[in-house]
């Protein structure tokens, strides 16, 4: 399967307003370059998954232009085949084992099996789950959950992939590690990375650039530019400069 190139993504004056006439989100105006990480946070309802899912194409904008690669998202998902979701509930098939959990894509898309094999095999090895292969779901803790959904996001290689809380439920260490893991991760292929996360700190450390956005109607307020260079040692968490960065990002979401 040829790799998709990193998405470019573009909101324009992009809004939304619900049947029920509730505005969800107003004049959002956004510019993400391929193979960039941005991150949103924002107060609980203020539009953050709404966004997620006007990107995904699952629901359509009420007013402005939202274009994947120049493509309504739709159609950038229908014939570039370049988008992953990963949720805050890890959504694995109970009845199916880690192997064939990461399979799925493939299989879908009818991949050769022994195409198939080579792959999940790599995938796995890439999150560090080689050893829990045979395991059903339930015999994993949280966080591994979430690291098998991320093996089988990426193992489309995915142009452009959307966090919805990806790690919300972890405790700190475990969030660490697989901040860590993700952003090696990146580093190496640089897709296109979309994430909502209500960890500022966490915003910071992944992102090149922390959109916040206030409630409601959703709506931008703030843009950070995160300048620290990649790879992202874990002493960064702790540096000074980053922890007044994260001290005014804090205070634009409080408002
Ligand atoms: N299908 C829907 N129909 C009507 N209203 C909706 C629908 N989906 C979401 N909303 C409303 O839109 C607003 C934004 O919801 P959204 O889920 O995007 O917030 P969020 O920023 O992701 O919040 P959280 O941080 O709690 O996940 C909320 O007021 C919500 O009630
Ligand atoms: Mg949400």
């Amino acid at each position: 399967m040829e790799r998709d190139l990193a998405a470019t993504i573009e909101a324009r004056g992009v809004g939304l307003t619900f049947d029920a006439g509730l505005e969800a989100l107003q004049e959002i105006d956004l510019s993400i370059d391929a193979g960039s990480f941005v991150s949103i946070v924002g107060p609980s309802g203020c539009g953050k998954s709404t966004f997620l899912r006007l990107v995904s194409g699952l629901s359509h904008v009420s007013t402005g232009e939202l274009t994947i690669n120049q493509l309504p998202p739709i159609e950038a998902r229908q014939q570039q085949r370049q988008l992953s979701f990963v949720l805050q509930d890890a959504t694995l098939l109970g009845w199916r084992r880690v192997w064939n959990n990461v399979a799925l894509p493939l299989e879908l898309r009818g991949v050769a099996e022994a195409d198939i094999k080579t792959r999940v095999e790599e995938s796995l090895q890439r999150v560090g789950l080689n050893q829990m292969a045979n395991l059903f779901p339930h015999q994993l803790s949280g966080g591994m959950r979430m690291r098998v959904s991320i093996a089988r996001a990426l193992i489309t290689d995915p142009g452009l992939l959307l966090m919805d809380e990806p790690f919300g439920a972890l405790d700190e260490i475990g969030r660490h590690r697989l901040n860590d893991e993700l952003l090696g991760l990146w580093c190496d292929r640089r897709w296109t990375c979309l994430f909502v996360t209500h960890s500022v700190q966490e915003a910071a450390f992944l992102s090149q650039r922390v959109v916040v956005m206030s409630a409601q109607p959703g709506r931008i307020r703030a843009v950070h530019e995160v300048d620290f260079p990649y790879p992202r040692p874990r002493s960064l968490r702790t540096d000074p400069e980053f922890g007044r960065l994260v001290a005014r990002i804090s205070e634009d979401l409080e408002g």
